[in-house]
């Protein structure tokens, strides 16, 4: 068995097409969804309709609860940007996401950690252009009570695999649509082949047109965003 895992796609459109592509060229047997999905100032309606077309196991991000619970006037600009953008039906689909999700017992999806879709899991937040890996009772002290072979999370748009201690595998696959600190614009993502009774994680990174989702941040009034897109480092001005 083999699966894609995808995550913090964040309204790119082109880095999710290019990446939806390079997974069909695999050969997968399914392909999971670990949220932020279309907070970005790029096409996030485009981007619903695709997810919503494809119907993929997905968890909502912490993108996705702020566009659930708050007005405009209490969103930060990109969350504000995709929410007056949504339409009706990706709103319904949307408030329909759960946070977390368990598959066969065997798979558990969520967005930051199983508890939390703010909390980092396998690095430490950014900051500025540094990543920082927590040491292991940090990351196992997360995982308790989580009792599944193979776990996935996104958030930090940092792609990762750690094995624990008693053999639980925990993947984050990066981010489709939006680099931060990886110093390339590529869209990531990563597969995981189940091989007798072990998962095996690969990572991947998926060159598209970046300067035309560069120019539709500028276009529409982020242009700390396109400096992201283009370089795959964030700014000093930040991304939300
Ligand atoms: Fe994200």
């Amino acid at each position: 068995m083999k699966i894609a895992v995808i995550a913090d796609i964040h309204g790119n459109r082109l880095a999710l097409e290019a990446v939806l592509d390079d997974i069909a060229r695999q050969g997968v047997d399914g392909t999971f969804n670990l949220g932020d999905l279309v907070s970005g100032p790029l096409e996030p309606n485009w981007v619903a309709d695709i997810l919503m077309d494809i119907d993929i196991p997905t968890v909502r991000g912490n993108h996705e609860r702020e566009l659930i619970d708050n007005p405009p006037d209490r969103l930060k600009p990109v969350d504000r940007f995709a929410q007056t953008q949504m339409e009706a039906r990706h709103r319904g689909w949307i408030n329909a996401l759960p946070p977390t999700l368990a598959l066969l017992d065997d798979i558990f999806l969520c967005h930051g950690t199983p508890t939390s879709d703010m909390d980092p899991w396998l690095d430490n937040w950014w900051d500025g252009r540094t990543v920082t890996t927590p040491d292991e009772a940090t990351v196992a002290a997360k995982a308790e009570g989580f009792d599944y072979p193979l776990m996935l999370c996104g958030h930090t748009h940092v792609p990762r695999a750690v094995r624990l201690k008693d053999g639980r595998l925990i993947v984050n696959p990066g981010s489709v649509g939006l680099q931060m600190n990886l110093g390339s614009p590529d869209a990531r993502y990563a597969t995981i082949e189940l091989r007798g009774g072990k998962y095996y994680p690969s990572f991947h990174a998926v060159p598209y047109d970046h300067f035309a989702a560069a120019r539709q941040a500028e276009a529409n009034g982020f242009p700390q965003w396109r400096e992201a897109l283009v370089t795959g480092w964030v700014g000093a001005a930040g991304l939300f």
